[in-house]
């Protein structure tokens, strides 16, 4: 998705500008570009692709200027060209602005604007701002914000420059982050906090409505036309969270982090003794009452999150007999659906700012549910609108396919069950102990596994990558974390790639398995082995190539596949947070394999904040 960076302070700017695009990269972009004030004039530069490109361009020529903005771009409104690229500027080039988000009411604008004489030169929406800051303008280039800004339909976080006040940035921000960064003498504003720890760590988070000034006189916040205090916030992810730390690639580091951001999720959560889920955030958003008349979950969530929903469905129907229903946002929020105030909602996003849960968390609200957030960025829109917000502290994730920030959703969804069955008195003590203290001890099962997982995941990659398609099957929440699987392998790998529950196969899909043709099976729940075997077998009736996953124990696999990953035994019911390893380590052996881009597949972006 888009990202924004400005800078305002006395270091030359087009470097700093350029460093929070390339930090910004893993958002996925299609075009860059820059503004900055150089001897009373603004210098725009555009390039579309890499932001490498646009580095290329401005060669060595950085220019004086102490003040400027930046923007990446992922195309909605107008083809990836340079003249759809941001900066975008008025008739005079007087005036440039970035933006993420969408103006709903461009159309009308642009017309009003053409015909007051502005000339337009590209089809996106952003184009309107400047020119309606021109429009606008007086003496004043905060006074001409908060004018254009209530003209606008729709979601925005946009700074814009201006050679008329030639010092001073100006922000506002709408259902779309924007972060301020304040430095010594300097100011830094963002979309996305990497963009701006390079240089500092104290960061204001501006809300919804907020227009910010940033000048040699400091900060000045505005909402609805009053001045209003912002607290900073000191941002502690140390500097390697945004690097490699060594590995290929940042999906591959994320994989190999997710022992350690497990335990951090669970830190706090669980009593020393192993016998409670605290979540205080719970206690004090739900009285007994509430809890005791809810009568469904209902889970909301896109891609990744929603395959972490399906799985907790399963875990909570198992232990607490309670009705789960799981939506895929974007058909939840038009679907009228059927939840009131005896609903309980969760949502689950990585980012907080996927357009569709958002909106699907505000219809539960306007039909009277509470809503419960599991999010991994804090103070994201999802984060700050729901009732109650979990936060899965996977810390940021920079590569586009979801890997640590999946497994710690899983962790998180799976302490709110046992939290829900503690509290409603539906679990015994006993059962709780044990469940606890089996996922106290996954991270460092998985830590102890992960090398000769990922040395046989290699292998099984060197065969699937010359194949165009594989399956991935299972029964129960093996066909949960299958669909995963799947998923991972199509979005890193483009080998296309289909989740099916085991028994399912023989009303149709068997009809495509052909000699040789890799199948993923998944065979964990030890009450539906002998399915899930009978299954395998069926497949390898057919001669496909059965890539097999269970538990040590279940050593009866080796008979029916043509390779098998054998994973530390945990219970059935946390299975899928271990039983998503490999399958992750395959998708990406198998990219890598295929000269992909692992960390930026084609055509996706990290965040959607649009529809
Ligand atoms: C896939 C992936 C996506 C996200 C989805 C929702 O690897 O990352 O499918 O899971 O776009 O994003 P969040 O969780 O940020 O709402």
């Amino acid at each position: 998705m888009c990202g924004i960076i400005g800078y305002l302070g006395y270091r030359k700017a087009m470097p700093i500008l350029l460093e929070g695009l390339f930090a910004q990269e893993y958002r996925g972009y299609d075009s860059a570009g820059v503004a900055v004030l150089e001897d009373g004039t603004l210098r725009v530069e555009h390039s579309v692709g890499k932001i490498a490109l646009l580095e290329q361009k401005i060669g060595d020529n950085i220019g004086e200027g102490v003040i400027g903005i930046g923007h990446t771009r992922w195309a909605t409104h107008g083809r990836p060209t340079e003249d759809n690229c941001h900066p975008h500027t008025d008739c005079h080039g007087n005036i440039a602005v970035v933006h993420n988000g969408i103006i709903e009411n461009y159309l009308e604008l642009r017309e009003w604007l053409q015909n007051q004489g502005h000339t337009f030169t590209s089809q996106t929406d952003t184009e309107v701002l400047p020119h309606l800051l021109e429009e606008l303008y007086q003496t004043d280039l905060y006074q001409a914000m908060s004018d254009a800004v209530a003209r606008l339909r729709g979601a925005y976080a946009c700074v814009a420059v201006s050679s008329f006040d030639p010092r001073r940035l100006v922000a506002a921000r709408k259902d779309s982050p924007l972060v301020i960064g304040v430095g010594e003498g300097e100011y830094f504003l963002a979309s996305d906090i990497a963009a701006l720890i390079r240089y500092t760590r104290n960061v204001i988070i501006l809300e919804n409505g907020d227009i910010a000034v940033v000048d040699d006189h400091g900060i000045k916040i505005t909402n609805q036309g009053q001045p209003v205090q912002r607290k900073m916030v000191y941002v502690d992810w140390d500097k390697e969270a945004a690097e490699k730390a060594g590995f290929p690639h940042f999906m591959l580091k994320e994989i190999h982090e997710q022992p350690a951001v497990m335990a951090k999720t669970m830190r706090g959560r669980i009593s020393d003794d192993l016998e409670q889920v605290l979540l205080p955030e719970m206690d004090a958003a739900f009285s007994d009452e509430f809890l005791k008349g809810v009568n469904k979950l209902v889970i909301v969530a896109c891609g990744t999150s929603y395959h972490a929903g399906l799985v907790a469905k399963q875990s909570i129907e198992r232990l607490l007999r309670l009705p789960v229903e799981v939506d895929i946002a974007s058909e939840y929020r038009y679907r009228k659906p059927l939840v009131d105030e005896h609903a309980l909602v969760v949502v689950v996003s990585q980012s907080g700012e996927t357009a569709d849960t958002l909106a699907a968390l505000r219809e539960s609200q306007y039909n009277g549910a509470k809503v419960i957030a599991i999010c991994n960025v804090m103070d994201s829109s999802i984060a700050r609108e729901a009732d109650c917000v979990l936060y899965t502290w996977a810390g940021v994730e920079i590569a586009v396919a979801s890997t640590k920030a999946y497994v710690t959703q899983l962790m998180l969804l799976y302490m709110l069950t046992f939290y829900l069955g503690q509290r409603l008195q539906i679990l015994s003590g006993d059962y709780l102990h044990h469940l606890l203290q089996e996922l106290d001890e996954l991270p460092d099962k998985i830590a102890a596994q992960l090398p000769t997982i990922e040395e046989t995941t290699r292998e099984w990659a060197e065969y699937i990558k010359d194949y165009d398609d594989a399956f991935f099957i299972g029964r129960g929440l093996d066909h949960s974390v299958a669909l995963e699987g799947a998923l991972k392998l199509k979005e890193i790998s483009y080998i296309h790639a289909e989740a099916y529950a085991a028994g399912e196969l023989k009303h149709g899909t068997i009809a495509l398995i052909e000699p040789g043709i890799p199948v993923i099976a998944l065979a964990t729940q030890q009450f539906l082995l002998e399915k899930s075997i009978s299954n395998i077998v069926e497949l390898k009736a057919r001669d496909a190539h059965i890539f097999g996953i269970a538990f040590e124990q279940t050593q009866s696999m080796a008979k029916v596949t043509d390779g098998c990953i054998y994973l530390p035994q945990t219970d059935d019911l946390l299975a899928p947070i271990i039983t998503v390893v490999p399958l992750q380590l395959l998708a990406y052996y198998a990219a890598d394999y295929r000269g992909c881009e692992i960390d930026q597949p084609r055509n996706l972006a990290k965040s959607v904040t649009v529809e």
